[in-house]
């Protein structure tokens, strides 16, 4: 029998992470560290590892379906220090059965909206993989340039070392 369709990436709600999403988001993590493909992270860590990482950005947002499942995640927070604090950097996964519905752009507007409330200048991402068209297509079209490439800085599983690159997007005018 085929699988039910999930449902539609509008149905979704865009929340604050609470204690109890914890084991699916780690989950949703850990299945994109294994890749080893989009992430900067040890394909090795532990939930509670991931659960540390990720936790402990200023903002830990999670998509969460209908039936309570949850799609997908993003972590923002200020991406220096002192005087850089002003910039944020954001991460982002979506849940594999819900990719390429939609939910990775609405999440990365919500993260865009909380960047702007929060009184950010601007984003930042510092590490987005050359090969992850996906990632790179997303963040062009919702107004991120791409102002640096460090070169063969990622060990891809397939492609051997690509370059990673440096996306940034104004999210306020007018700052000097
Ligand atoms: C990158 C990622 C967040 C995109 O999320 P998503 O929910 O699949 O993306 P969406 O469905 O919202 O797609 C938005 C746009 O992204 C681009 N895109 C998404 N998937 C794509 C793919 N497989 N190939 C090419 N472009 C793609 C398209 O421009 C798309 O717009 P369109 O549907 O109008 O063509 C998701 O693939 C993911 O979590 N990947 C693994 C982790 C990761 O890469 N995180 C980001 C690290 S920088």
């Amino acid at each position: 029998m085929d699988e039910p369709e999930p449902p539609a990436s509008h149905a979704l709600i865009f929340r604050p992470v609470v204690e109890g999403d914890w084991p699916a988001l780690t989950a949703i993590l850990r299945q994109a560290t294994a890749a080893r493909d989009a992430l900067t992270y040890d394909a090795e860590l532990t939930d509670s590892q991931l659960r540390e990482l990720w936790g402990a950005s200023q903002r830990v947002l999670v998509a969460q379906a209908p039936d309570g499942a949850i799609a997908a995640t993003a972590k923002i927070g200020r991406n220096q220090g002192g005087p850089g604090d002003h910039v944020a950097t954001a991460s982002f996964v979506v849940a594999p059965a819900w990719r390429r519905r939609g939910v990775g752009r609405q999440l990365c507007r919500h993260v865009l909206a909380w960047t702007r409330d929060a009184g950010f200048a601007a984003i930042q991402f510092n590490a987005v993989v050359a090969s992850n068209v996906a990632a790179v297509n997303l963040w062009q079209s919702e107004g991120f340039q791409i102002v640096g490439r460090v070169p063969h800085a990622f060990c891809h599983p397939r492609l051997g070392f690509v370059d990673l690159l440096v996306m940034h997007c104004e999210i306020s005018e007018g700052r000097q």
